[in-house]
């Protein structure tokens, strides 16, 4: 399977993959928010036959720093390495751009759910690291906060 990842926004594309996963994206004014942040955040696509199979937005909070904003991969797709690649696109261009760290957000493990373990397992296996769970973030439940360094601590800010 090719698959391009392409940095341009497709809002029908893409409610259609968050409508796709209603355990995820399941509050139709959230998913009106993800559709509409395409317009103003970088929107990767991930992309064969013009069909949109997988997305990636990234919120820049600081010149040193971003985070995933929005991950999702059509269902009758995962485990193909999509979102593998659009993660990798992300961070190659985060990199080029001088940012160091990149962080994201999801649901913490103290909130037993399996689509959400498989979630942390896929970031955990890009290279995010666990950094702490946070109570009332964006929901009623627990938030962990993984975070994944872009470039090493030069020896410059060693004290
Ligand atoms: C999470 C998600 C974006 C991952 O995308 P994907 O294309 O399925 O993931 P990939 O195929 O690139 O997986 C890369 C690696 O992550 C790990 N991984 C991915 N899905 C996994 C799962 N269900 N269980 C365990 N590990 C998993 C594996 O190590 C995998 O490599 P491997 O298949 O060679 O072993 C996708 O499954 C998805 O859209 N999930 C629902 C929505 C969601 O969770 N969004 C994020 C909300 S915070």
């Amino acid at each position: 399977m090719t698959v391009q990842v392409q940095k341009r926004s497709d809002p029908q594309g893409v409610r259609r993959l968050l409508e796709a996963l209603p355990s995820w994206f399941g509050i139709p004014d959230a998913i009106d928010g993800y559709v509409a942040a395409g317009d103003t955040m970088p929107s990767y696509l991930a992309v064969q036959d013009d069909r949109t199979l997988g997305v990636a937005l990234v919120k820049r909070h600081y010149a040193e720093s971003a985070e995933l904003y929005l991950m999702a991969v059509d269902p009758l797709l995962r485990r193909s390495g999509i979102g593998r690649q659009l993660v990798h696109a992300v961070v190659d261009d985060l990199r080029g751009d001088g940012v160091r760290f990149l962080q994201v957000k999801t649901v913490g493990e103290s909130f037993p759910d399996e689509g959400y373990a498989e979630t942390r397992a896929f970031y955990l296996a890009l290279g995010f690291t666990p950094l702490e769970e946070f109570a009332l973030v964006s929901w009623d439940g627990p938030t962990l906060q993984l975070v994944m360094a872009l470039a090493p601590l030069g020896p410059e800010r060693v004290t």
